[in-house]
């Protein structure tokens, strides 16, 4: 890389807690670098632990930002503290990508349409998912968008409520049974740092052997869910294709869409 003196500098962080697991500066720092003719300034991406969210907004101006991204537990707060909502991040109340435009922070939802990116090539029309928390509510929103009958098992009832006011089709762990589904996805961290499943074994070999994929967000790990699929012969898939595809995604819009999506996407499955 040929550094001028006159090189312009734009600073970018991705806000969480906890964060030092986060991928994000490998992936951006890597692209960033790699693109720097294209989009004439040198990107320079970090994670910042943030330990009060009400100081996201302040955060980001403070460390003059360009650019942010916003992950667990923060997504919500980024929607409320940001000063304009585009896109479906208005319709799910979460934010996982900040920019600065005219000196207002702009909050974009990156994650929706990363995950739906990621099962475009299969032409999938039924899903299940399983957990209703933050990745579960932008998944449901945009695969309806996209005209695929979307169900919603979670274990408490709770969380179900604002999904049945929206019109899913609603199910807890009592009265669910088994029935096909192009693609079961488990949306909870059931998984992440325990080796359970998010729902009853029975239940969901029997869900597997009726299904054509399944799709973990969790990534980087062999998780009981997955293992479990692979058991039955079914097809499937952890969630590194979703993290690429939010970052490319959220790449487009730091450097305002001056490289093309595909060699984003190249660039950064070269190093993740
Ligand atoms: N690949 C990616 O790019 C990507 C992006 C975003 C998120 N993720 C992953 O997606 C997962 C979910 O994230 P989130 O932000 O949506 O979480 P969240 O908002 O905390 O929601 C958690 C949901 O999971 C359910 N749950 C938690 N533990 C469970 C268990 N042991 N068994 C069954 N259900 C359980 C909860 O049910 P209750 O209502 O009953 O508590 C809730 O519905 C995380 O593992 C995260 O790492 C991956």
């Amino acid at each position: 890389m040929n550094l001028s003196k006159d090189l312009e500098y734009r600073q970018f962080c991705v806000f969480g807690n906890p964060i030092a697991h986060s991928k994000s500066p490998l992936i951006h720092n890597f692209t960033f670098s790699s693109f720097i003719n294209e989009i004439g300034f040198l990107g320079l991406y970090g994670r910042y632990l943030l330990t009060e969210a009400k100081s996201l907004r302040d955060a980001f101006f403070e460390l003059k930002l360009f650019g942010a991204n916003v992950t667990v537990p923060f997504k919500e707060e980024a929607y409320n503290q940001s000063d304009e909502i585009k896109g479906i991040a208005a319709e799910i109340n979460s934010v996982n990508t900040l920019l600065l435009e005219d000196g207002c922070l702009i909050g974009y939802n990156t994650d929706a349409e990363g995950f739906y990116q990621t099962i475009l090539p299969y032409g999938f029309k039924t899903a299940l998912l399983i957990g209703a928390g933050g990745s579960a509510k932008a998944i449901a929103y945009i695969l309806r968008q996209k005209g695929i009958e979307v169900n919603i098992l979670n274990r408490s009832k709770e969380r179900l409520k604002s999904f049945e006011e929206a019109g899913f089709i609603c199910w807890g762990t009592q009265n669910f049974e088994p029935k096909p589904f192009d693609i079961v996805i488990n949306a909870t961290p059931a998984g992440l740092k325990d080796s359970t499943l998010p729902l009853d074994k029975d239940l969901l070999s029997k869900t597997f052997l009726l299904s054509k994929m399944a799709y973990d967000l969790i990534y980087g790990i062999y998780t009981p869910f997955l293992c479990l699929a692979k058991s039955v012969g079914l097809d499937a898939k952890d969630g590194r294709d979703m993290l690429i595809e939010q970052a490319v995604l959220a790449f487009e819009l730091f450097c305002r869409y001056k490289v093309n999506r595909d060699l984003i996407r190249k660039r950064m499955k070269s190093i993740y």
